[in-house]
């Protein structure tokens, strides 16, 4: 199952092809043998409000549950395990692919936010995707538009500090997807953590009736997480980014020698991102995992939350930090 996979990213498994012990008729002479066409769902693609609305209505007549995976496109594995793990739980998956503009700051890479919307629907019909949901963005935000939603508590730190309108765009984007979609799950990746957990503040606060499934980071060989804006990063600077996964894993390990104490765990990450030239370090720090508070010692659950610039490029990744309890020995 792709989504166990917590560290390196394997080849894509297909989930769905379970195999099946079936009784084939015999061949009869001069019959063409041909092997039968796989027959993958239809994939639709919707560009307005008007036309999900109007399809989700005839699903929702038949009863079928409906998953959302909200992305900005560029799919890689990562995006692709959600896809996975929304078919296990919904017979309708809508992807939405929408670069939004309202969680990119003017300075930021808005424009060159990488983009490939016929790979993506090639991927997403090898993996059985229902609809993409692909609106432009003056559908999502016409001229009149002046409504946000503005998460506070979660998202003053860490990410929250150095893109200042971030998460206002991003719960302002999510809210309205859950809105027009109506879907009975949405699925996120833990490799954007605070976001994860801001949506989750948003849900809750607003008593949306949403269920919001967290998965597991998708790695690459080397550890560095999949990100759709690793395409940006050089040779050089692609090797320079593994530091950030041999940090998390250092500090991990600390952890499990019995280290508790949050600067020292910190501290390890810290030092080795600081033996990389031309490395930015933001911040890494070590906080409660649902309040995103900063923690001085771990007691139970933590994570490690990381982000650095390399070059032009902002990377952040993290490890949940859980202390595993001491299993006693059996005696003889
Ligand atoms: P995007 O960066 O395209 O990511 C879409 C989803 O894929 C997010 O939930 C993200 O956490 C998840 N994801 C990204 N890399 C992953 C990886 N290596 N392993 C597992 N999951 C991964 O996050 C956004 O888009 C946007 O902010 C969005 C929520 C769509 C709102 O615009």
């Amino acid at each position: 199952m792709a989504a166990k996979k917590k560290k390196i990213a394997k080849k894509p498994t297909s989930t769905t092809a379970k195999k099946t012990k079936t009784t084939k008729p015999p061949v009869k002479k001069g019959e063409k043998v041909t092997s039968p066409k796989k027959s993958s769902p239809p994939l639709k693609v919707i560009r307005t409000i008007r036309e999900m609305r109007k399809y989700l209505g005839q699903v929702r007549g038949r009863n079928q549950r409906v998953a959302l995976v909200p992305t900005m496109g560029f799919l890689h594995e990562g995006h692709l395990s959600l896809v996975r793990e929304a078919r296990k739980h919904a017979a309708i998956v809508v992807v939405s692919i929408f670069v939004n503009p309202a969680q990119f700051a003017p300075t930021e890479d808005l424009d060159r936010y990488p983009r490939d919307f016929s790979g993506d629907r090639r991927k997403l019909k090898h993996e059985g995707a229902t609809v993409i949901f692909a609106p432009d963005p003056a559908e999502i935000y016409p001229e009149s538009f002046q409504t946000f939603v503005d998460v506070t508590g979660v998202t003053r730190d860490f990410c929250g500090a150095s893109r200042p309108s971030h998460f206002r765009g991003v719960t302002t984007v999510v809210n309205l997807l859950i809105n027009i979609i109506k879907p009975d799950m949405a699925i996120f990746g833990e490799k954007d953590f605070q976001q994860l957990v801001t949506i989750r503040r948003m849900v809750k606060d607003f008593r949306l009736e949403i269920d919001i499934m967290g998965m597991p980071t998708l790695r690459e060989e080397d550890g560095l997480a999949m990100s759709s804006r690793n395409a940006f990063l050089s040779p050089a600077q692609r090797q320079q980014a593994t530091a950030i996964y041999r940090g998390l894993r250092k500090a991990r390990r600390l952890l499990d020698s019995g280290e508790r104490d949050a600067a020292e765990l910190a501290a390890v990450v810290l030092d080795l991102l600081r033996e990389e030239q031309n490395l930015e370090i933001e911040y890494v720090a070590v906080c409660d995992p649902e309040t995103l508070e900063r923690i001085p010692e771990v007691e139970k659950k933590s994570v490690l939350l990381v982000a650095v610039r390399v070059g032009d490029t902002r990377l952040i990744d993290n490890m949940r930090l859980h202390v595993r309890p001491v299993r006693k020995r059996k005696r003889k």
